[in-house]
């Protein structure tokens, strides 16, 4: 009988449970909406913007200096994911160096997640201008071409 009563009350408890959750769940989802982590969006307008900054010596320099001070303790010096920071915040790169990494991104795409953040990466906002944020983007491009022609046939 006591056991009888034990799962009778067990059995009420986790309805009860699974009652509170699925009501936790429902009042949570319209406030994350747009600048939450898992639901990142970028607007198509986002997506098909043009790069005005055409990729240039001088440009590429001027956007390594700051990838050196900004970029590199994640992405590390080569574009390969590979900074010095990455294990002790247990982050998953891309290596650029291989082209297949950025394919599917638009130019416009790698200009909003800049600008924006991704994830555990900062956006750097405005503290950029946009023509050196223009700049970041034919740089992160340029990892792969780079090194297209040097790398190992492995
Ligand atoms: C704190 C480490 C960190 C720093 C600093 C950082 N990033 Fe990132 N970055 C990341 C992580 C992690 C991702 C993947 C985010 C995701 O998809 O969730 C990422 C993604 C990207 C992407 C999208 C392509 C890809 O590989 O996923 C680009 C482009 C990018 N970062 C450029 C930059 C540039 C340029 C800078 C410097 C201005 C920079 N990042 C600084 C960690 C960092």
């Amino acid at each position: 009988m006591r056991k009888a009563w034990f799962v009778l009350v067990a059995i009420f408890a986790s309805s009860l449970g699974i009652a509170w959750a699925k009501q936790d769940a429902t009042q949570e989802k319209p406030k994350d909406t747009p600048a939450s982590t898992d639901g990142y969006k970028i607007s198509q307008e986002d997506i098909d913007k043009k790069n005005p900054v055409k990729p240039s010596p001088e440009g590429l320099a001027a956007a390594r200096k700051i990838y050196g001070y900004d970029c590199a303790m994640c992405h590390g010096p080569k574009g390969d994911g590979k900074g010095d920071i990455v294990d002790s915040m247990k982050l998953t790169m891309h290596d650029w160096r291989d082209a297949a990494s950025l394919e599917g991104k638009t130019d416009g795409e790698i200009f909003f997640i800049i600008t924006k953040g991704k994830g555990k990466m900062m956006g750097e906002g405005d503290r950029l201008p946009e023509t050196m944020r223009w700049n970041m983007v034919n740089l992160v491009r340029s990892y792969s071409k780079r090194d297209a022609g040097d790398k190992p046939a492995s």
